[in-house]
């Protein structure tokens, strides 16, 4: 397939007409069925930490929300969620948490071995801007993923909304392709309608999603949390910016659509964030517009609520087993299947690339 051009990217991502729109998410569609197959593989996401050090201008767990209560999963509680995962058939489990150093080095290669041995399930890490020494010992402990979301390409409104964490920069793309060269299958993404973000940046989003050859890429919505400080001032943000994208539902599906074609061999999840926009089909429309994961959530209830990066977040009150049933269901009713396996993107390369060096 030839590649979309930026030109081409930039008229989707501003068409409003819905016969050319239903056109787009036919071709996704089209393009995720001949790559990636009608398989849904299912994430089991266990967020084992709401410790931050870092200061997200829109994130609910940031160090600067002193009135949320902060808690640590043990390292028995996170073996038995990775052993639910197995029980449900889950391939991989993500365990995602703010950048918390709480959670030392030896603590989670110590986690990663235990739930390799324990299950043999693939393990996804989501931890934050660590040290390259921690990611390495990870990785030597078994980890096979990070995951680790850009935000967005504009480097200006990037600097806006993540502060450096004293002397050390933050930069995540840097630190994306470091973590390929450590052996991980990487994954990154973006939040769609930022205060300041621009159809441009979008379009760069979309460029650096195949520059990178991301493994697994997260589009969602940017929600307003009202106890940050991007939340509180957005609106005067929203209004200033020429070009401003809107958030919503619609310039999601646009982007997780985009980035199928893109990138048609990578992971692309119908994500939360999406799922809490339209809890009725949020999830399901993302799949059928180019997406191929879902990440049910197997993060012990009584910690659920305490997770709330971004407000009224979805299954903040339901149970693993009501997550897998519900997405089992959702699954089977728009005509696809949970998949088996790992559901590796780096394997689908390799096979379709066949011997070649
Ligand atoms: N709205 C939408 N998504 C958010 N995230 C964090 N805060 C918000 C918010 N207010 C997303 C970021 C992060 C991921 C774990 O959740 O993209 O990388
Ligand atoms: Fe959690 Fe539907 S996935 S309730």
């Amino acid at each position: 397939m030839a590649d979309i051009t930026p030109a081409e990217l930039e008229r989707w991502l501003r068409c409003t007409d819905d016969s050319q729109l239903a056109e787009l998410w036919e071709r996704a569609d089209r393009v995720r069925r001949d790559t990636v197959g009608d398989e849904i593989h299912l994430r089991g996401l266990i967020e084992l930490s709401n410790h931050c050090v870092r200061s997200c201008a829109y994130c609910g767990i940031a160090k600067e929300h002193t009135a949320l209560t902060r808690y640590r999963m043990g390292a028995d509680e996170v073996v038995e969620c990775a052993r639910q995962a197995q029980s449900f058939g889950y391939g991989t489990v993500v365990m995602q948490a703010g950048e918390d150093y709480g959670l030392t080095r030896e603590l989670v290669a110590g986690l990663v071995a235990a739930v390799k041995r324990e299950t043999g399930l693939a393990v996804t890490l989501s931890l934050g801007e660590r040290p390259d020494d921690d990611l390495a010992a990870w990785k030597a402990a078994g980890a096979d993923r990070y995951l680790m979301r850009f935000e967005t390409s504009n480097r200006e409104l990037y600097k806006r909304i993540h502060p450096d964490l004293g002397r050390r920069l933050s930069d995540r793309i840097s630190q994306l392709q470091r973590m390929r060269a450590l052996g991980y299958e990487i994954g990154s993404g973006v939040m769609v309608g930022i205060p300041g973000q621009t159809y441009a940046d979008l379009v760069g989003d979309l460029l650096t999603f195949r520059e990178l050859d991301l493994d697994m890429i997260g589009i969602g919505p940017y929600l307003p949390h009202p106890e940050t400080p991007l939340g509180r001032e957005a609106v005067a943000i929203f209004t200033d910016t020429p070009d401003q994208v809107p958030t919503g539902e619609l310039m999601t599906y646009k982007m997780v659509a985009l980035a199928r074609l893109c990138c048609p061999q990578a992971n692309i999840p119908a994500t939360t964030a999406l799922a809490t926009i339209n809890k009725k089909d949020g999830r399901e429309l993302g799949l059928q517009r180019g997406g191929n994961i879902v990440m049910p959530n197997l993060t012990p209830i009584k910690y659920r609520a305490l997770y709330q990066i971004y407000p009224s977040k979805a299954c903040i009150d339901e149970t693993g087993e009501q997550c897998n049933a519900c997405l089992d269901g959702r699954i089977r009713s728009i005509g696809r299947l949970p998949g088996s396996g790992a559901g590796s993107a780096l394997d689908r390369k390799l096979q379709t690339q066949g011997t070649n060096p």
